[in-house]
């Protein structure tokens, strides 16, 4: 099943629940424990400027964009073996596509 167009409005509240204590999307915001999300889709995996990454992220050298980070975000564990990001995943394909609407807007 690959990603759907979703409700960005639901995919904010669950950036702000899931995922701001980690990461900020906005252009030149500082990094957290996760890096700035900028800019991410159309990049490749560990490329965010400054941002101490592990090795299993670099070398997972995937192109984001909304299938691959689909797949991504269900089980980050399980497509990335070896990821630090301390994150059970998104089990629900809706929340999943309606975060992943908001993300392409906020990242942008
Ligand atoms: C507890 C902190 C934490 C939470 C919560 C978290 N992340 Fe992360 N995230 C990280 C860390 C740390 C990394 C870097 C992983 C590495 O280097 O192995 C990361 C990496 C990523 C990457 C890869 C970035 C790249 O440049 O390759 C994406 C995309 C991402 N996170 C998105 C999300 C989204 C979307 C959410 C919410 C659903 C989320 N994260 C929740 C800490 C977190």
């Amino acid at each position: 099943m690959p990603f759907q167009q979703g409700d960005a409005g639901k995919g904010a509240g669950l950036f702000k629940t899931r995922c701001a204590q980690c990461h900020t999307l906005g252009a030149g915001e500082p990094h957290k424990v996760g890096p700035n999300l900028h800019g991410i889709f159309g990049r490749q995996s560990g490329q965010a400027e400054g941002y101490s990454y592990t090795a299993a992220n670099v070398n997972k050298g995937v192109h984001w964009d909304e299938n691959t980070l689909f797949e991504y975000l269900e089980n980050p564990k399980k497509y990335i073996p070896g990821t630090k990001m301390a994150f059970a995943g998104l089990k629900k394909e809706k929340d999943r596509n309606d975060l992943i609407t908001y993300l392409k807007e906020a990242t942008a």
